[in-house]
Formats: structure tokens, C-alpha cells, sequence
């Protein structure tokens, strides 16, 4: 065990999950990617060392087998001392019910329920060895109403919500402070921002290039805030949002959401 601090990231490969890397190394900060195998998650870790010369050290493992997923992390947990946590990874889409999958719906639940659950009980212990400590969970506008066309996406969205909060009140009183994040909408990849453009004016409202809102989650967290919308109009939308009756919202949401589905991967 070295006695050096480190960040670990998941879904460092790309998207939010690289920018947070890029934005701890540039704060000091060593660094441990988890990716899924085949990337550049490994290329990633080199860049970082040598442009902020931090320690960066990469893992590509699927995170939605449990059992390789509690194997790799509780190794990790025993070489590398553990301060923050950033629970990143997470996949969504849009589609209707009946054209989506089991697996595609099995894969949501366990990559951005199960995983997120499982590797944060893990770690939380390894966190409360240090007098502070952060998790920050990354979960979505989409966690603030059900959205028809993404059913299980802002479900599982809500869920991190409310186990940030639940945690947050049961770890204070120690070092392990919670955060959660509710970006709005993000233009990561060609897919995604495909996705958003097809929405229209209402999908590009409150739209902030990916490192600002990096920036924005990582600042309020070593704040030790509870929740972060990033985005001025973002937190304009979700105070409008949250005048409207429910079944209101959920219409307006979901008939703006629709306009996606063409632009969904494969079921
Ligand atoms: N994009 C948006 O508009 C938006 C809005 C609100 C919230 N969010 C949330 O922000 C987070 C990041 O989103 P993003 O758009 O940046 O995602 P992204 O670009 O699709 O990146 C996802 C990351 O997760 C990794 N990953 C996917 N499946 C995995 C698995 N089974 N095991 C291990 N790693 C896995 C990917 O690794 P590989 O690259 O190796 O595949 C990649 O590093 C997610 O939780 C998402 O729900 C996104």
C-alpha cells in the first residue's frame, strides 16, 4: 500500500468520467481509472502522468459482473489509499419499452444501480480511514421526473438520488462527505449530442461543454455540498419543472424525448 492519496473514477474512459480525471490530475490529485477493456483507458493514464506528473493507473474490467467487479475493487482498495470517489459510469438511451431489450435493461440496472451500490459499500470504509473523504455520484436531470421513451434511465437516476442522500445523512458525524450531481443535458459523444439536437430548443436548454460541468461537480464537492445542478438554467428548468403537476411534466418531458428515439443504438 503506498501512502500517497488517490481519486478513483469510474467510466474514466471518456465523456464526464475523462474530464473528471483530466480535472484531478490538473488539481494534483493521483488518479485510478476503471473503464470497460478495449479503450484508451490505458493510453488515457499515460497522458495523464506525464503532462501532471501524478500517479495514474488505469483497470478495464466490465463493472456489470458483480463478481469480477467486488474482486478488482477490493484489490484496488488493498494497494491504493482511497480519498474520493467518483461514481461516473452510467448509460441511458431512448426507445420504446417493447423495443428495448432484456439485456439492454438488465445492463442500465446493474451498471448504474447495482455497481454504483455495490463499489461505494465497499469503499466505504476504506474512505472513513481518512479524516476527509469525498463521494461524489453522478446522477441526472432526468432522476427529477419519469420520463416515458427512458423508463428505466430516470429510475435508475432517482435511485442514486435518494441513496446519495440516504448515505450523506448516515456518514455525517464521520469524515465521508456525499455529494450528488444532476447534470442536465451533455454532449459527450456524436450519439449523444445527436440525441439532444433532435429535442430541439428544449434539449439545448441549459447544454454547458462537458469540462465546465466537471468543473462546476468537482468544486462543489470538495465543498462538501449535498446536491449540485450545474448550470444556472438548468436550475431554472428544475424550479419551473417543479411548479408543474407531475402528470403535466411528464408529458411535456416525454413528448420532447420522443423526438430521440431515431437516434437510440440498437436495441
Ligand atoms: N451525456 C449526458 O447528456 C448526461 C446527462 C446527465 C447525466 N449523465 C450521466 O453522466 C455519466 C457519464 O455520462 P457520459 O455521457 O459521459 O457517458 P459516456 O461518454 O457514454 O461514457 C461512459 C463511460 O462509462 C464506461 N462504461 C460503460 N459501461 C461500462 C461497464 N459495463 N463497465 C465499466 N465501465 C463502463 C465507458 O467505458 P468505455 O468508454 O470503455 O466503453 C465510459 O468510460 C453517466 O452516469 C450518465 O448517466 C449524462
Amino acid at each position: 500500500m503506498t501512502d500517497r492519496n488517490y481519486a478513483l473514477i469510474t467510466g474514466a474512459s471518456s465523456g464526464l468520467g475523462k474530464e473528471f480525471a483530466i480535472q484531478c490530475a490538473q488539481r494534483g490529485m493521483n488518479v485510478l481509472l476503471i473503464a470497460l477493456p478495449g479503450g484508451n483507458t490505458m493510453s488515457l493514464a499515460e497522458n495523464l502522468r506525464l503532462e501532471y506528473s501524478v500517479d495514474v493507473q488505469a483497470f478495464e474490467f466490465d463493472m456489470t459482473d458483480s463478481i469480477e467487479l467486488i474482486s478488482r475493487v477490493n484489490e484496488i482498495a488493498d494497494n491504493y489509499n482511497i480519498n474520493f470517489l467518483i461514481n461516473n459510469a452510467g448509460v441511458g438511451g431512448t426507445s420504446s419499452i417493447l423495443e428495448t431489450s432484456l439485456e439492454r435493461i438488465d445492463g442500465i440496472i446493474q451498471l448504474n444501480v447495482r455497481s454504483t451500490t455495490l463499489i461505494t459499500r465497499l469503499l466505504i470504509p476504506h474512505l472513513m480511514k481518512n479524516d476527509r473523504s469525498y463521494i461524489m455520484n453522478i446522477s441526472s436531470m432526468a432522476a427529477f421526473s419519469p420520463i416515458a421513451y427512458k423508463t428505466v434511465y430516470p429510475a435508475s437516476k432517482a435511485f442514486i438520488s435518494s441513496f446519495s442522500l440516504s448515505l450523506r445523512e448516515e456518514l455525517s458525524g464521520t469524515g465521508v462527505s456525499v455529494s450528488v450531481v444532476y447534470p442536465g443535458p451533455i454532449m459527450t459523444n456524436s450519439l449523444t449530442a445527436r440525441r439532444i439536437i433532435a429535442q430541439g430548443f428544449k434539449g439545448k436548454m441549459g447544454l454547458l461543454p462537458t469540462r465546465r460541468i466537471a468543473e462546476i461537480a468537482m468544486d462543489k464537492t470538495l465543498e462538501r455540498k449535498s446536491t449540485i445542478v450545474p448550470g444556472y438554467m438548468n436550475r431554472i428548468n428544475h424550479f419551473l419543472m417543479g411548479l408543474m403537476p407531475e402528470s403535466m411534466r411528464l408529458k411535456i418531458i416525454s413528448r420532447a424525448v420522443k423526438k430521440e428515439i431515431q437516434y437510440s443504438l440498437p436495441a
